[in-house]
């Protein structure tokens, strides 16, 4: 999913990368909460869901654990790493309590979903325990937690997007945020634990999420993810029967469902974002391959705000192996799905994720997934080797079996490959000009800017004399590179 993170190449990648909230007029609140989100950008999207659930309710946010009045971990379950990473932290925070016993901790997210009561029961780590389909009973939870009860709820819905509630943005740049147009997933990738802890995909409104956006572009910001697991396949149908006009653009009449009111489909989506304003950019994260379809290459490459880049996971390069992982597609599908992208945006990004040493993968679906990345040109990858997880299609159907100094030596075969297919593209960006929106200084100096192109490389350049603010855009051109940065200079 979405990746505001840099370029990291190992396991851990998604995870780890805790964050906790601004501290927004601690005045207007008589408790604090405190927040740390692990995981995908869909679940730093749901703390922020999270913390406007909790404003409403009489707390306000804090930055330091110690005085919060409530505690809260936004969990990942994806690999066994990201699980302990948030087992490690919670055992810390339950020093905290041992100081500040007032103090109540609740688990959020897909390890609450995946564990359900057990992390209250067996381990006794927490007072909380709730679903990502639950927030908004947050309030009656902490009520219950707070006179001693066990205070669990881990439904999932078949309808819950959260559509009306605004999100709190929490510890936000100003310039990019993500708006979550879907949740769960249907595609039972046999790897995958997502689908049992996020449910059945549903898409939100589409009203509500151009709304949203618009909000977003008027208090400044200028670019916007649109974030799901599986943005292709948005599908949402109204339950009017007058059609669906927004910004605009129809809606489509709908190829299933009877003929009630008008359907709409990701392109559609994409291009109401796209027209809320030419200075708002738009992103998406992550595309299935097997979804994505000309009529989305051909929206992105009409609009020159929809960001010309594509995070298409490959997960391996073997047809076989593809099969086991029940992905849908074959190698050369995907090939040609790559071909297809190249052909309609010559420009484009494309970007992967990519598991090493899934079960009974041999040495040649090992050198196929190696080619596949040679064939895609990938500008960057998250690369992980396999975790079993419990529950899971894989876990029930096939053995784990390559042993895990097998797994590592091929992850990193993949990561050197990465590297290197990262410094060509970059190689052959040099000279090229960039229009980049500036994010903020650089991690480096004051003195430089920090802005991403379209293609979403991370360029760098010194601000010289120029009066510019973050936010706006800016023609650099690029001389120079270091590992996953370009490095440029503002064309007069
Ligand atoms: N919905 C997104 C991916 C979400 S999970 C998509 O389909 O692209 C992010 C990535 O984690 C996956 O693309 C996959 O590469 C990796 N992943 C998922 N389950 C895994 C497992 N059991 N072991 C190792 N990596 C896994
Ligand atoms: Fe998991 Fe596959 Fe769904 Fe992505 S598409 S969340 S990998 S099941
Ligand atoms: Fe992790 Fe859940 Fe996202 S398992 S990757 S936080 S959907």
């Amino acid at each position: 999913m979405l990746e505001r993170m840099n370029h990291t190449m190992h396991e851990e990648t998604r995870q780890g990368e805790a964050y906790a909230p601004f501290v927004n007029d601690p005045s207007a609140y008589n408790k604090k909460f405190y927040i740390e989100s692990y995981g995908c950008a869909m679940n730093f999207a749901d703390s922020e869901i999270v913390a406007s659930i909790l404003n409403e309710n009489g707390f306000g946010a804090t930055r330091n654990f110690e005085e919060a009045d409530l505690i809260l971990i936004n969990t990942c379950s994806i690999r066994e790493k990201a699980e302990q990473t948030v087992r490690k932290r919670l055992t810390e925070l339950r020093k905290v309590k041992k100081h500040n016993s007032g103090a109540l901790i609740g688990v959020l997210g897909c390890m609450a979903e995946r564990l359900k009561g057990k992390l209250l029961e067996e381990e006794k780590l927490v007072d909380m325990v709730v679903g990502p389909d639950a927030y908004r009973s947050l309030p009656d939870l902490i009520t219950e937690a707070g006179t001693g009860q066990k205070a669990v709820n881990v439904l999932l819905s078949r309808d819950e997007t959260y559509a009306d509630i605004s999100p709190v943005r929490l510890d936000s740049n100003g310039v990019a945020g993500f708006v979550s147009i879907m949740r769960g997933c249907n595609n039972m990738c046999s790897f995958c634990v997502v689908p049992f802890t996020r449910g059945r995909e549903r898409s939100r409104d589409p009203h509500s999420i151009i709304r949203e956006c618009t909000d977003l572009f008027n208090s400044g910001y200028r670019e916007v993810t649109l974030l799901g697991q599986n943005v292709d396949s948005y599908y949402w149908v109204s339950e009017n029967l007058n059609s669906t006009q927004i910004n605009g653009v129809s809606a489509n009449s709908p190829s299933t469902g009877g003929g009630r009111g008008e359907a709409v489909t990701f392109a559609n989506l994409l291009e109401m974002v796209a027209m809320i304003d030419p200075l708002l950019r738009v992103r998406f994260s992550t595309s299935h391959p097997k979804d994505i379809t000309d009529d989305v290459l051909f929206t992105m490459a009409k609009y020159e705000n929809i960001c010309k880049y594509i995070h298409l996971p490959v997960q391996s390069g073997s047809t076989r192996v593809l099969q086991l992982m029940n992905r849908t597609y074959t190698r050369e599908w995907y090939m040609a799905k790559v071909d297809r992208i190249m052909e309609i945006m010559p420009d484009c990004g494309i970007s992967s994720d990519i598991i090493a040493g899934f079960c009974t993968e041999t040495e040649e679906d090992h050198q196929d997934t190696l080619s596949i990345m040679q064939h895609s040109k990938y500008d960057m990858s998250y690369m992980f080797f396999y975790s079993e997880r419990p529950g899971t299609l894989a876990a029930r159907r096939y053995q784990d079996d390559i042993p895990e100094a097998i797994k590592k030596r091929r992850l990193d075969e993949i990561v050197k490959l990465q590297n290197a297919l990262s410094r060509e593209s970059n190689l052959k960006d040099l000279g090229k000009t960039f229009k980049v929106l500036i994010e903020g200084n650089s991690k480096r100096s004051d003195q430089d800017w920090m802005g991403r192109s379209s293609q979403n490389k991370v360029i760098v350049f010194p601000k010289e004399q120029y009066q510019l603010n973050k936010g706006q855009y800016v023609m650099v051109k690029v001389h120079d590179c270091t590992g996953a940065t370009l490095i440029g200079k503002i064309e007069p």
